[in-house]
């Protein structure tokens, strides 16, 4: 039975039809638009298509997405191939180096565009072009609240360089070459020559991080095609995906396989999993959560720590292992490692192709010799990458990921040489007067959602110069901020509450001790609650707030991150349920 509108008891519109601008005559609303669209020059046989739109974010801003133009070619062509019409639009785009104070700040805006154009413009389906770390979060999280039938494709990962006979690839070689230079350990010419060696193509980041996980995370939810997350962003293979993206993007359409039908609780489980086996990128859960916010959701951080405890870390790829994603293309790609993981993955889960996760698998056939994906067997790591920790520092939770952090250091005691903020650390960071050890926790307070504002990834905070000369290659640190997934280091990060709200993160001084204990999931300040009260009194917090625009529209409305960063006007009305089940 074909739906209809409530209002009027029709059948719901397509194509063209579909939200009539407000004239108050829908026969001449039709009758403008076709009249419009015709001085582009289509004919009526191509307006009476389904229509597929395409979320361009091309920019030149943006290199991690210079593959566009030939993207888009693609989708276009699966589309027509499909019977369907394409028409691209664009949309906000943010690369990670060019977006002040930081991209994260503006994904929920990205996200809010996403979701008012598919809402406004007419069409039955729509193709999400993202790939750069925030966008395929911002683009999921629009298109869940917009409902209509959607379909990933992200831009692909960039090439790696060469320097000096060493193969380099963004980002982990860039703050592992920088903190060479911070050491001392290389000159001026030498840090300016892998400059040129470090982003060998367009495309995204080459190593688990932020990008890459998103991608593989889209693939794992049923959002992208099998075989979609890995193919490098200059590859035939990328552009082969991007063209069957589009024709099923029009088979989306003629089935009426929305989103909403794929977001689904066992979706996200296998989106954790798969988290926990790649190693992949903290930024991950923040965006999962906000992800499945939208379609009302909660994710259970402790489940996932659960979760953690039978996820080996699977894939051999920087920074946890060695391989990058060309690599792992190489190796198969994501029906590879699902192979690997099928036993704890929920089978049934559907995907955009109406397959389940499970036949998507078995259509996959068998594996193959190759050595970046490893066997359950001998995993790279035992558990999964990410622990989350709890104690009286972040009685909302904190994060660490273990697979990339010095096991000497995930029991430790120490104590705390205390930033204010990202300001205070870049001042006082290479300072020779900084009282600072190798035992001791550098803490950084302020660059939680509402500090900086926006959540930087400035909690890989650098080892002071002082300590990076003697050798020092990790340290603990701890913030309520992110990090880059390209990052590596024994890092407590996404503390919850974060210190601009008056977290008990607030309130740490420098040489209070603080005890990390990996293995018990604890991080505690070892303060009594009475000083921590008197400190309260004495200096309470002011919470940050805006004036107008953007920055008081997210100050007054974002969310600690167990709940995604999101604006909480934008999460689903109703809470569903916990993931997993
Ligand atoms: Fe765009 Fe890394 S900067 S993916």
């Amino acid at each position: 039975m074909s739906r209809r509108n409530q209002s009027d008891d029709q059948p719901e519109a397509t194509g063209l039809k579909k939200g009539l601008t407000s004239y108050g005559d829908n026969g001449f609303s039709l009758f403008l638009r076709k009249a419009f669209i015709k001085g582009a020059g289509y004919s009526d046989s191509a307006l009476t298509r389904p229509v597929v739109g395409i979320a361009n974010t091309g920019s030149a801003y943006n290199p991690c997405h210079g593959n566009m133009p030939q993207l888009l070619e693609a989708v276009k062509r699966g589309i027509m191939l499909a019977g369907g019409l394409p028409l691209d639009f664009p949309t906000i785009s943010i690369h990670e180096s060019f977006s002040y104070p930081t991209s994260m700040y503006l994904r929920n805006l990205m996200s809010m565009d996403t979701e008012e154009m598919i809402r406004a413009q007419p069409m039955d389906a729509i193709v999400l072009i993202g790939g750069c770390d925030k966008t395929v979060p911002a683009q999921l999280m629009g298109a869940a609240s917009a409902g209509i039938p959607a379909i990933e494709l992200v831009t692909g990962s960039m090439l790696t360089g060469s320097h000096r006979s060493e193969r380099v690839g963004a980002c982990t070689d860039c703050r592992r070459y920088w903190g060479k230079y911070r050491a001392q350990e290389i000159d001026d010419q030498e840090i300016a020559d892998v400059n040129n060696q470090l982003v060998a193509s367009v495309g995204t980041c080459s190593v688990m991080g932020t990008a890459s996980t998103m991608a593989c995370l889209s693939e794992a939810l049923g959002m992208s095609l099998p075989g979609g997350a890995s193919p490098p962003a200059v590859t035939a293979d990328r552009m082969r995906i991007a063209e069957l993206t589009g024709a099923q993007a029009v088979q989306m359409a003629h089935d009426k396989l929305t989103i909403d039908k794929i977001l689904t609780p066992d979706a996200f489980e296998n989106a954790m999993r798969v988290l926990l086996a790649i190693g992949g990128s903290t930024n991950g859960i923040v965006h999962l959560a906000a992800i499945a916010g939208r379609v009302g959701l909660d994710i259970d951080l402790q489940a996932l720590d659960r979760m953690g405890k039978d996820t080996p870390v699977l894939l051999d790829l920087k920074p946890s292992g060695q391989h990058y994603m060309e690599d792992f293309h190489k190796a198969g790609g994501m029906a590879t490692l699902l192979r690997e993981l099928k036993p704890l993955l929920k089978l049934d889960a559907l995907t955009v192709t109406g397959r389940t996760l499970g036949e998507e698998i078995e259509r996959a056939g068998p594996g193959f010799a190759q050595t970046v994906v490893k066997s359950a067997a001998e995993p790279i790591y035992p558990q999964g990458g990410i622990a989350v920790l709890q104690g009286n520092l972040a009685p909302g939770g904190a994060i660490i990921k273990q697979s990339s952090a010095d096991a000497g250091l995930m029991e430790h005691e120490g104590r705390a040489v205390v930033f204010e903020d990202a300001a205070d650390l870049a001042l006082r960071i290479d300072s020779d007067e900084l009282d600072v050890t190798a035992d001791d926790i550098l803490v950084l307070k302020n660059i939680g959602p509402k500090g900086a504002p926006g959540m930087p990834e400035a909690g890989y905070i650098p080892i002071p110069r002082k300590l990076a000369i003697q050798g020092v290659k990790d340290i603990v640190r701890i913030s309520d901020g992110r990090m880059s997934g390209t990052a590596f280091g024994t890092i407590v990060l996404h503390v919850t509450p974060e210190s601009a709200i008056g977290g008990p993160l607030a309130y740490v001084q420098n040489g209070d001790r603080i005890r990390l204990s990996v293995s018990r999931r604890e991080i505690s300040l070892l303060v009594s609650e009475q000083e921590l009260a008197s400190r309260r009194e004495r200096a309470p917090v002011v919470v940050p707030s805006a004036e107008r625009g953007y920055k008081k529209l997210f100050l007054d409305t974002v969310t600690q991150a167990d709940k995604g960063v999101d604006f909480d006007f934008l999460r689903a009305p109703q809470t569903k349920g916990t993931v997993p089940r």
